[in-house]
């Protein structure tokens, strides 16, 4: 019976994560999730550095290579976007600025195997996506815990399906609690914390799949300025000790170039890529970075390029 319920909550949970994404606050993505896998298994399991893993070593790589290959994404008769072209090496952090309905969310979601392109490939690591590939999660915007789990009990799951046993499941998910400075709330329920605590809960369901690539979709944008500052310069932390890479999107264009090695701006009806913007800043960013004048000069370039492209001014 036990094994029944378990198995029915991971098919509704793929089944939030094909149809209700954006319910989703942190829903990770992983083949054991695609195909329901509960059985423990030898995958790597938690964020925290394994033992011949030094954090901020760059021996071993810890980031996928992303080709987005003359991609048109399409609702029936609707282009979104057309022929996209991108290519994010291991450990980048691509931003993604664009007005609002431009494509952004779809995008990421072709890169998540959630829906085919009408033309052109999606590659990780060299291999073609056509469904969810191993080791990619998702954080989006709204906050979406299971709010009937404590979050221990969210972050536990997310290792679950992603193949990690259950015995071992609850130790790793402390660690990752530790990580993202959530310690002590372990018991607490999602409505009885912040929206900087739920997404920091999200953040570690992310990081469960140890993934090799992160999408970023909005995930500070449900939060009020401070909120958002702490939480920024948290994941640039984790981000620096182990750099994965990321696609992030933003509407903060200040955002964007704080954490983009790269921006790209989209623009167009269907979209397309308007430039992708080098940030030529020091790798480790921190609030010092953003007083800089190269830092400011680059936030001017992207705004007048987002602007440009704007015809709602
Ligand atoms: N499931 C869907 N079915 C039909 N149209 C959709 C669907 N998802 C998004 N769209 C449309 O695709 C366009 C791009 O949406 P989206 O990717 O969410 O934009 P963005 O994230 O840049 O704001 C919008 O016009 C939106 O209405
Ligand atoms: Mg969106």
């Amino acid at each position: 019976m036990a094994a029944v319920m378990h198995s029915l909550a991971i098919q509704v949970s793929l089944l939030c994560i094909r149809h209700f994404p954006g319910m989703m606050l942190s829903m990770t993505v992983t083949n054991g999730g695609e195909k329901g896998s509960a059985s423990g298994g030898e995958r790597p399991a938690a964020w925290a550095p394994r033992q011949e893993e030094k954090p901020g070593s760059t021996e071993v790589p810890t980031g996928a290579t992303v080709e987005i290959d003359g991609v048109t994404m399409k609702f029936g008769e609707l282009v979104v976007s057309q022929d996209i072209n991108l290519s994010i090496p291991p450990g980048e952090i691509l931003s993604i600025v664009g007005p609002s309905g431009c494509g952004k969310t779809t995008m990421l979601r072709a890169v998540a195997g959630l829906i085919p392109p009408a033309a052109g490939s999606v590659r990780i690591d060299g291999e073609r996506v056509s469904k969810t590939p191993d080791g990619v999660a998702m954080v989006f915007q709204h906050f979406g815990l299971f709010p009937w789990k404590t979050v221990e009990a969210n972050v536990a799951y997310a290792l679950r399906i992603s193949g990690v046993a259950k015995k071992k499941s609850l130790g790793k998910a402390r660690e990752l609690i530790q990580m993202v400075g959530l310690s002590g709330f372990e018991e607490s329920y999602p409505h009885q914390l912040s929206g900087g605590m739920q997404q920091r809960t999200g953040l570690a369901r992310a990081l469960a799949v140890r993934p090799r690539l992160l999408l970023m979709d909005e995930p500070f944008g449900a939060l009020d300025a401070q909120t958002r500052e702490v939480l920024q310069f948290e994941l640039l932390r984790i981000w620096q000790e182990r750099p994965v890479t990321m696609l992030f999107v933003t509407h903060s264009i200040d955002e964007a170039v704080l954490f983009g090695n790269r921006v790209a701006v989209l623009k167009g009806h269907p979209s397309g890529v308007a430039e992708v913007v080098k940030v030529d800043l020091p790798t480790h960013r921190d609030r010092a970075v953003t007083t800089m004048p190269e830092y400011l000069a680059l936030r001017e370039h992207v705004w007048s390029l987002v602007m440009a492209g704007d015809e709602s001014r």
